[in-house]
Protein backbone atom coordinates (compact mmCIF):
# COMPACT_ATOMS: atom_id res chain seq x y z
CA UNK A 1 0.00 0.00 0.00
CA UNK A 2 1.60 3.21 -1.21
CA UNK A 3 0.85 6.68 0.46
CA UNK A 4 -0.77 8.78 -1.52
CA UNK A 5 -0.08 11.50 0.88
CA UNK A 6 3.86 11.12 0.46
CA UNK A 7 4.14 10.09 -3.26
CA UNK A 8 2.61 13.43 -4.68
CA UNK A 9 4.32 15.17 -1.55
CA UNK A 10 1.04 16.31 -0.31
CA UNK A 11 1.35 19.05 2.19
CA UNK A 12 4.42 21.04 0.30
CA UNK A 13 6.30 22.85 2.50
CA UNK A 14 3.79 22.56 5.65
CA UNK A 15 2.68 19.38 7.38
CA UNK A 16 -0.26 17.65 8.54
CA UNK A 17 0.37 18.71 11.95
CA UNK A 18 0.82 22.05 10.96
CA UNK A 19 -1.78 22.28 8.81
CA UNK A 20 -4.17 21.13 11.73
CA UNK A 21 -2.68 23.29 14.55
CA UNK A 22 -2.88 26.57 11.98
CA UNK A 23 -6.25 26.36 10.77
CA UNK A 24 -7.98 23.72 13.29
CA UNK A 25 -9.54 20.62 12.04
CA UNK A 26 -11.77 19.40 10.18
CA UNK A 27 -10.22 20.85 7.40
CA UNK A 28 -10.26 20.69 3.66
CA UNK A 29 -7.06 20.87 1.89
CA UNK A 30 -6.06 20.86 -1.39
CA UNK A 31 -3.02 21.24 -3.70
CA UNK A 32 -2.33 23.42 -6.48
CA UNK A 33 0.03 21.75 -8.41
CA UNK A 34 -2.17 18.50 -8.59
CA UNK A 35 -5.75 20.55 -8.96
CA UNK A 36 -3.60 22.84 -12.32
CA UNK A 37 -2.03 19.31 -14.00
CA UNK A 38 -6.07 17.58 -13.84
CA UNK A 39 -7.20 20.62 -15.50
CA UNK A 40 -4.80 20.84 -17.92
CA UNK A 41 -5.90 17.52 -19.06
CA UNK A 42 -9.51 18.59 -19.09
CA UNK A 43 -9.17 21.83 -21.03
CA UNK A 44 -7.03 20.16 -23.82
CA UNK A 45 -8.86 17.23 -23.95
CA UNK A 46 -10.40 17.49 -27.92
CA UNK A 47 -8.12 19.51 -30.10
CA UNK A 48 -8.66 18.39 -34.07
CA UNK A 49 -11.95 20.39 -33.49
CA UNK A 50 -13.17 23.65 -32.07
CA UNK A 51 -13.95 22.60 -28.03
CA UNK A 52 -14.67 23.76 -25.01
CA UNK A 53 -14.61 22.17 -21.45
CA UNK A 54 -17.10 23.96 -19.14
CA UNK A 55 -15.99 23.08 -15.25
CA UNK A 56 -19.65 21.93 -13.84
CA UNK A 57 -19.49 23.97 -10.42
CA UNK A 58 -21.33 21.96 -8.66
CA UNK A 59 -18.43 19.94 -7.47
CA UNK A 60 -16.43 22.71 -5.86
CA UNK A 61 -17.46 26.08 -6.27
CA UNK A 62 -14.61 27.89 -3.97
CA UNK A 63 -14.32 31.07 -5.41
CA UNK A 64 -10.46 31.01 -4.98
CA UNK A 65 -10.64 27.50 -6.88
CA UNK A 66 -12.89 29.23 -9.44
CA UNK A 67 -10.41 31.29 -10.57
CA UNK A 68 -7.73 28.69 -10.84
CA UNK A 69 -10.11 26.62 -13.60
CA UNK A 70 -10.56 30.38 -15.34
CA UNK A 71 -7.22 31.06 -15.36
CA UNK A 72 -6.66 27.05 -16.77
CA UNK A 73 -8.93 28.20 -19.75
CA UNK A 74 -11.89 26.83 -18.77
CA UNK A 75 -15.78 27.68 -19.30
CA UNK A 76 -18.09 26.54 -16.25
CA UNK A 77 -21.86 25.42 -16.17
CA UNK A 78 -24.48 26.86 -13.20
CA UNK A 79 -27.13 24.86 -12.23
CA UNK A 80 -28.72 27.62 -10.01
CA UNK A 81 -28.96 31.11 -9.68
CA UNK A 82 -26.32 31.58 -6.78
CA UNK A 83 -23.72 29.38 -9.08
CA UNK A 84 -24.25 32.15 -12.09
CA UNK A 85 -23.54 34.66 -9.25
CA UNK A 86 -20.38 33.19 -7.77
CA UNK A 87 -18.77 32.69 -11.52
CA UNK A 88 -19.56 36.39 -12.32
CA UNK A 89 -18.02 36.89 -9.20
CA UNK A 90 -15.07 35.00 -9.82
CA UNK A 91 -14.31 36.60 -13.46
CA UNK A 92 -16.10 34.42 -15.80
CA UNK A 93 -17.59 36.33 -18.82
CA UNK A 94 -20.93 35.56 -19.30
CA UNK A 95 -19.99 33.67 -22.57
CA UNK A 96 -18.30 31.32 -20.36
CA UNK A 97 -21.02 30.47 -18.74
CA UNK A 98 -23.67 27.71 -19.66
CA UNK A 99 -27.00 28.01 -17.26
CA UNK A 100 -28.08 24.26 -16.99
CA UNK A 101 -31.17 24.50 -14.67
CA UNK A 102 -33.31 21.30 -13.92
CA UNK A 103 -36.87 22.49 -12.66
CA UNK A 104 -36.42 26.15 -12.20
CA UNK A 105 -38.26 29.68 -11.52
CA UNK A 106 -38.63 32.27 -14.19
CA UNK A 107 -36.79 34.90 -11.95
CA UNK A 108 -33.78 32.53 -12.37
CA UNK A 109 -34.20 32.27 -16.04
CA UNK A 110 -34.23 36.09 -15.96
CA UNK A 111 -31.20 36.34 -14.07
CA UNK A 112 -29.60 34.20 -16.64
CA UNK A 113 -31.33 36.36 -19.95
CA UNK A 114 -30.27 39.35 -18.16
CA UNK A 115 -26.85 39.02 -18.20
CA UNK A 116 -26.10 37.43 -21.20
CA UNK A 117 -25.89 33.86 -19.81
CA UNK A 118 -27.07 30.80 -22.34
CA UNK A 119 -29.49 29.04 -21.17
CA UNK A 120 -30.68 25.03 -21.36
CA UNK A 121 -34.18 24.00 -21.23
CA UNK A 122 -34.78 20.16 -19.76
CA UNK A 123 -38.47 19.60 -20.27
CA UNK A 124 -40.90 21.05 -22.47
CA UNK A 125 -42.82 23.18 -19.88
CA UNK A 126 -39.26 25.09 -18.94
CA UNK A 127 -38.92 25.65 -22.60
CA UNK A 128 -42.67 26.83 -22.88
CA UNK A 129 -41.50 29.10 -19.59
CA UNK A 130 -38.43 30.24 -21.15
CA UNK A 131 -40.26 31.25 -23.93
CA UNK A 132 -42.76 33.39 -22.19
CA UNK A 133 -39.93 35.80 -20.83
CA UNK A 134 -37.78 35.77 -23.46
CA UNK A 135 -39.55 35.39 -27.06
CA UNK A 136 -37.40 35.22 -29.72
CA UNK A 137 -34.52 34.47 -27.97
CA UNK A 138 -31.46 31.75 -28.71
CA UNK A 139 -31.33 28.58 -26.03
CA UNK A 140 -30.34 24.83 -25.84
CA UNK A 141 -32.18 22.37 -24.61
CA UNK A 142 -30.84 18.70 -22.78
CA UNK A 143 -31.64 15.71 -24.48
CA UNK A 144 -31.89 12.71 -23.21
CA UNK A 145 -29.16 10.46 -25.28
CA UNK A 146 -31.27 7.30 -23.65
CA UNK A 147 -28.44 5.66 -21.80
CA UNK A 148 -26.84 6.77 -18.20
CA UNK A 149 -24.27 5.68 -15.73
CA UNK A 150 -23.03 6.76 -12.90
CA UNK A 151 -21.46 5.25 -9.52
CA UNK A 152 -24.73 5.37 -7.39
CA UNK A 153 -28.41 5.27 -9.12
CA UNK A 154 -28.73 8.36 -7.65
CA UNK A 155 -26.18 10.14 -9.82
CA UNK A 156 -27.54 8.59 -12.64
CA UNK A 157 -29.15 11.35 -15.19
CA UNK A 158 -29.82 9.93 -18.63
CA UNK A 159 -31.77 6.23 -19.61
CA UNK A 160 -35.56 5.42 -18.32
CA UNK A 161 -34.90 6.49 -14.55
CA UNK A 162 -34.38 10.04 -14.46
CA UNK A 163 -36.26 13.21 -13.96
CA UNK A 164 -33.99 15.00 -16.40
CA UNK A 165 -33.91 15.97 -20.02
CA UNK A 166 -35.97 15.74 -22.86
CA UNK A 167 -36.94 12.44 -24.55
CA UNK A 168 -36.49 11.53 -28.43
CA UNK A 169 -40.48 10.59 -28.67
CA UNK A 170 -40.83 14.33 -27.03
CA UNK A 171 -38.72 16.82 -29.70
CA UNK A 172 -41.79 17.35 -32.39
CA UNK A 173 -43.22 18.86 -29.73
CA UNK A 174 -40.40 20.67 -28.44
CA UNK A 175 -39.65 22.13 -31.57
CA UNK A 176 -43.43 23.31 -31.95
CA UNK A 177 -43.16 24.66 -28.67
CA UNK A 178 -39.88 26.29 -29.73
CA UNK A 179 -41.77 27.67 -32.67
CA UNK A 180 -44.53 29.14 -30.62
CA UNK A 181 -41.99 31.80 -29.14
CA UNK A 182 -40.15 31.89 -32.46
CA UNK A 183 -37.00 30.89 -30.05
CA UNK A 184 -33.79 29.96 -32.19
CA UNK A 185 -32.41 26.62 -30.37
CA UNK A 186 -28.61 27.05 -30.84
CA UNK A 187 -27.44 24.12 -28.94
CA UNK A 188 -28.01 20.94 -27.44
CA UNK A 189 -26.54 19.35 -24.27
CA UNK A 190 -27.26 16.16 -22.24
CA UNK A 191 -25.17 15.01 -19.02
CA UNK A 192 -25.42 10.90 -18.51
CA UNK A 193 -24.42 10.87 -15.42
CA UNK A 194 -21.22 11.18 -12.68
CA UNK A 195 -18.38 8.75 -12.55
CA UNK A 196 -17.91 6.03 -14.98
CA UNK A 197 -14.25 4.57 -15.44
CA UNK A 198 -15.49 2.47 -18.06
CA UNK A 199 -16.07 5.11 -21.27
CA UNK A 200 -18.17 2.67 -23.32
CA UNK A 201 -22.42 4.07 -21.74
CA UNK A 202 -20.79 8.06 -22.19
CA UNK A 203 -19.30 6.78 -25.96
CA UNK A 204 -22.68 5.26 -26.70
CA UNK A 205 -24.45 8.29 -25.28
CA UNK A 206 -22.50 10.53 -27.65
CA UNK A 207 -23.35 7.89 -30.77
CA UNK A 208 -27.12 8.90 -29.86
CA UNK A 209 -27.05 12.51 -29.31
CA UNK A 210 -24.88 12.85 -32.80
CA UNK A 211 -27.88 10.89 -33.89
CA UNK A 212 -30.62 13.61 -32.39
CA UNK A 213 -28.46 16.32 -33.32
CA UNK A 214 -29.28 15.30 -37.37
CA UNK A 215 -32.78 16.22 -36.76
CA UNK A 216 -31.68 20.23 -35.60
CA UNK A 217 -30.67 23.04 -37.65
CA UNK A 218 -27.50 23.88 -38.16
CA UNK A 219 -26.22 24.03 -34.55
CA UNK A 220 -24.02 26.55 -32.97
CA UNK A 221 -22.46 24.01 -30.28
CA UNK A 222 -23.02 20.57 -28.92
CA UNK A 223 -22.55 19.75 -25.12
CA UNK A 224 -21.71 16.15 -23.84
CA UNK A 225 -21.71 16.69 -20.28
CA UNK A 226 -19.35 15.13 -17.48
CA UNK A 227 -18.93 11.99 -15.50
CA UNK A 228 -15.13 11.14 -15.90
CA UNK A 229 -14.24 9.11 -12.88
CA UNK A 230 -11.78 9.24 -10.39
CA UNK A 231 -10.07 6.20 -8.93
CA UNK A 232 -11.23 6.30 -5.44
CA UNK A 233 -9.16 2.86 -4.42
CA UNK A 234 -5.96 3.98 -5.92
CA UNK A 235 -3.93 3.19 -2.01
CA UNK A 236 -6.44 0.38 -1.46
CA UNK A 237 -6.65 -1.15 -4.99
CA UNK A 238 -4.32 0.64 -6.83
CA UNK A 239 -6.96 1.71 -9.14
CA UNK A 240 -5.49 2.93 -12.43
CA UNK A 241 -6.54 6.09 -13.40
CA UNK A 242 -9.37 7.13 -15.95
CA UNK A 243 -7.60 6.28 -19.63
CA UNK A 244 -8.35 9.88 -21.51
CA UNK A 245 -5.86 9.31 -24.17
CA UNK A 246 -7.52 5.92 -25.18
CA UNK A 247 -10.67 7.75 -24.58
CA UNK A 248 -9.82 10.39 -26.56
CA UNK A 249 -9.08 8.91 -29.26
CA UNK A 250 -12.29 7.10 -29.26
CA UNK A 251 -14.40 10.61 -28.92
CA UNK A 252 -13.31 11.99 -31.98
CA UNK A 253 -13.31 9.27 -34.34
CA UNK A 254 -17.12 9.73 -33.58
CA UNK A 255 -17.10 13.86 -34.10
CA UNK A 256 -15.17 12.80 -37.38
CA UNK A 257 -18.47 10.96 -38.18
CA UNK A 258 -20.88 13.33 -37.38
CA UNK A 259 -18.60 15.98 -39.25
CA UNK A 260 -18.85 13.87 -42.36
CA UNK A 261 -22.10 12.86 -42.13
CA UNK A 262 -23.84 16.39 -40.96
CA UNK A 263 -21.32 18.52 -43.29
CA UNK A 264 -20.36 21.34 -40.76
CA UNK A 265 -18.23 21.43 -37.53
CA UNK A 266 -20.25 22.67 -34.54
CA UNK A 267 -18.55 23.73 -31.02
CA UNK A 268 -18.05 20.75 -29.10
CA UNK A 269 -18.12 20.68 -25.39
CA UNK A 270 -18.01 18.60 -22.45
CA UNK A 271 -18.42 19.26 -18.85
CA UNK A 272 -16.77 17.61 -15.98
CA UNK A 273 -17.18 18.81 -12.15
CA UNK A 274 -15.39 15.77 -10.23
CA UNK A 275 -12.41 15.06 -12.25
CA UNK A 276 -11.58 18.68 -11.88
CA UNK A 277 -10.85 19.00 -8.24
CA UNK A 278 -11.31 15.68 -6.33
CA UNK A 279 -8.15 14.30 -6.13
CA UNK A 280 -6.53 17.62 -5.47
CA UNK A 281 -8.46 17.71 -2.18
CA UNK A 282 -8.17 16.07 1.18
CA UNK A 283 -9.90 15.83 4.47
CA UNK A 284 -7.64 16.17 7.68
CA UNK A 285 -9.48 15.34 10.78
CA UNK A 286 -8.65 14.58 14.36
CA UNK A 287 -9.36 11.17 16.61
CA UNK A 288 -10.85 12.26 19.29
CA UNK A 289 -12.02 9.24 20.77
CA UNK A 290 -11.17 4.93 20.22
CA UNK A 291 -13.21 2.39 21.40
CA UNK A 292 -14.56 -1.31 21.21
CA UNK A 293 -18.60 -1.72 21.06
CA UNK A 294 -19.51 -5.69 20.91
CA UNK A 295 -16.63 -6.86 18.93
CA UNK A 296 -16.06 -3.69 16.90
CA UNK A 297 -13.54 -0.67 17.30
CA UNK A 298 -14.46 2.61 16.42
CA UNK A 299 -12.22 5.55 15.80
CA UNK A 300 -14.45 8.73 16.60
CA UNK A 301 -13.33 11.72 14.61
CA UNK A 302 -14.69 15.51 13.80
CA UNK A 303 -14.99 14.76 10.57
CA UNK A 304 -19.13 14.07 10.81
CA UNK A 305 -21.08 13.51 7.75
CA UNK A 306 -22.09 16.86 8.11
CA UNK A 307 -18.46 17.81 6.88
CA UNK A 308 -18.57 14.78 4.22
CA UNK A 309 -21.34 13.53 2.73
CA UNK A 310 -20.57 11.52 0.07
CA UNK A 311 -20.27 8.07 2.32
CA UNK A 312 -23.04 8.35 4.17
CA UNK A 313 -25.14 9.61 1.20
CA UNK A 314 -24.50 6.47 -1.47
CA UNK A 315 -21.98 4.33 0.68
CA UNK A 316 -19.37 5.81 -1.11
CA UNK A 317 -15.88 4.44 -0.66
CA UNK A 318 -13.04 7.31 0.45
CA UNK A 319 -8.97 6.04 0.46
CA UNK A 320 -8.15 6.60 4.35
CA UNK A 321 -4.70 7.75 5.63
CA UNK A 322 -3.47 7.58 8.92
CA UNK A 323 -1.04 10.59 10.30
CA UNK A 324 0.57 9.38 13.84
CA UNK A 325 3.29 11.80 15.42
CA UNK A 326 3.18 13.77 12.36
CA UNK A 327 3.99 10.74 9.85
CA UNK A 328 1.77 8.53 7.83
CA UNK A 329 1.83 5.31 9.43
CA UNK A 330 1.14 1.80 8.21
CA UNK A 331 1.96 -0.38 11.68
CA UNK A 332 -0.09 -3.05 13.45
CA UNK A 333 -2.73 -2.76 11.23
CA UNK A 334 -6.25 -3.51 12.29
CA UNK A 335 -10.01 -3.63 11.33
CA UNK A 336 -11.81 -0.45 12.22
CA UNK A 337 -14.88 1.88 11.19
CA UNK A 338 -14.44 5.19 10.93
CA UNK A 339 -16.84 7.43 12.40
CA UNK A 340 -17.80 10.71 13.01
CA UNK A 341 -19.13 13.27 15.82
CA UNK A 342 -23.19 13.64 14.59
CA UNK A 343 -25.95 12.07 16.48
CA UNK A 344 -26.66 9.15 13.51
CA UNK A 345 -25.76 5.87 13.33
CA UNK A 346 -25.11 6.13 9.24
CA UNK A 347 -22.18 8.91 10.48
CA UNK A 348 -19.35 6.71 8.93
CA UNK A 349 -16.42 7.70 7.13
CA UNK A 350 -14.47 4.67 6.33
CA UNK A 351 -16.84 1.50 7.66
CA UNK A 352 -14.60 -1.67 8.71
CA UNK A 353 -11.51 -1.36 6.94
CA UNK A 354 -8.08 -2.41 7.59
CA UNK A 355 -6.32 0.24 8.92
CA UNK A 356 -2.98 1.19 10.52
CA UNK A 357 -3.56 1.14 14.08
CA UNK A 358 -5.14 4.40 15.33
CA UNK A 359 -4.74 5.75 18.85
CA UNK A 360 -6.51 9.07 20.41
CA UNK A 361 -4.97 12.17 18.73
CA UNK A 362 -4.22 10.65 15.27
CA UNK A 363 -4.85 12.60 12.22
CA UNK A 364 -7.17 11.13 9.58
CA UNK A 365 -6.66 12.11 6.54
CA UNK A 366 -9.78 11.19 3.68
CA UNK A 367 -8.16 11.25 0.28
CA UNK A 368 -10.22 12.53 -2.88
CA UNK A 369 -12.49 14.90 -1.02
CA UNK A 370 -12.03 17.70 -3.54
CA UNK A 371 -15.59 17.07 -5.04
CA UNK A 372 -18.82 17.11 -3.53
CA UNK A 373 -17.10 17.13 -0.41
CA UNK A 374 -17.42 21.06 1.34
CA UNK A 375 -20.06 21.45 -1.93
CA UNK A 376 -22.43 19.07 -0.08
CA UNK A 377 -21.15 19.97 3.40
CA UNK A 378 -23.46 21.62 5.62
CA UNK A 379 -24.55 23.18 9.26
CA UNK A 380 -26.17 19.87 10.78
CA UNK A 381 -26.31 19.25 14.65
CA UNK A 382 -25.35 22.98 14.24
CA UNK A 383 -21.80 22.11 13.06
CA UNK A 384 -19.85 25.46 11.81
CA UNK A 385 -18.49 24.26 8.09
CA UNK A 386 -14.82 24.17 8.03
CA UNK A 387 -12.36 26.19 6.53
CA UNK A 388 -10.52 25.33 3.18
CA UNK A 389 -6.42 25.48 2.44
CA UNK A 390 -5.08 25.61 -0.25
CA UNK A 391 -0.94 24.65 -0.98
CA UNK A 392 0.38 27.06 -3.35
CA UNK A 393 2.59 26.08 -6.54
CA UNK A 394 5.38 27.41 -4.08
CA UNK A 395 5.00 24.78 -1.38
CA UNK A 396 3.17 27.56 0.76
CA UNK A 397 -0.29 27.16 3.16
CA UNK A 398 -2.95 29.93 2.04
CA UNK A 399 -6.39 30.15 3.49
CA UNK A 400 -9.13 29.90 0.74
CA UNK A 401 -12.15 30.06 2.99
CA UNK A 402 -12.38 30.73 6.63
CA UNK A 403 -14.48 28.07 8.78
CA UNK A 404 -17.91 29.18 9.21
CA UNK A 405 -18.21 31.16 12.51
CA UNK A 406 -20.85 31.00 15.23
CA UNK A 407 -22.57 34.34 13.63
CA UNK A 408 -22.69 32.74 10.13
CA UNK A 409 -24.51 29.96 11.75
CA UNK A 410 -26.93 32.53 13.68
CA UNK A 411 -26.96 35.23 10.98
CA UNK A 412 -30.57 34.63 9.54
CA UNK A 413 -32.76 34.67 12.90
CA UNK A 414 -34.94 37.54 13.36
CA UNK A 415 -35.05 37.42 17.35
C1 LIG B 1 -25.67 18.80 -15.82
C2 LIG B 1 -24.41 18.31 -15.22
N1 LIG B 1 -23.25 18.51 -15.85
C3 LIG B 1 -22.08 18.09 -15.34
C4 LIG B 1 -22.02 17.42 -14.13
C5 LIG B 1 -20.68 17.02 -13.60
O1 LIG B 1 -20.54 15.66 -13.41
P1 LIG B 1 -19.18 15.06 -12.86
O2 LIG B 1 -18.85 15.77 -11.62
O3 LIG B 1 -19.47 13.61 -12.62
O4 LIG B 1 -18.14 15.24 -13.91
C6 LIG B 1 -23.19 17.18 -13.42
C7 LIG B 1 -23.15 16.46 -12.15
O5 LIG B 1 -24.11 16.08 -11.56
C8 LIG B 1 -24.43 17.65 -13.97
O6 LIG B 1 -25.57 17.45 -13.32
Amino acid sequence: MRSYLEATDFWGSASAEALASEFGTPLYVYNERIIRSNLKRLSGLITKYPYVTNYSIKANSNLYLLQIALEEGLSADAMSEGEMRLLLKAGFPPEKIFFVPNNVSADEMKFAVEHNIIVSLDSIDQLDLFGTINPGGKCSVRLNPGVGAGHHEKVVTAGKNTKFAITDDQLDEMFATAAKHDLRIVGINQHIGSLFMDPEPFLKSVVNLLEMAMKFDKLDFIDFGGGYGVPYHKVSEDEQPFDFDSFEKKFEALLDGFVEKAGYVPLFKTEPGRYAFCEGGVLLGRVHAVKTNADRKFAGTDIGMNVLARPTLYGSWHDVEIIHDNKVTTDDPEVITIVGNICESGDIIAKERLLPKITTGDLVCVLDAGAYGYAMASSYNVRRRPAEVLIQLDGTPKLIRRADTWEDLFRGFEI
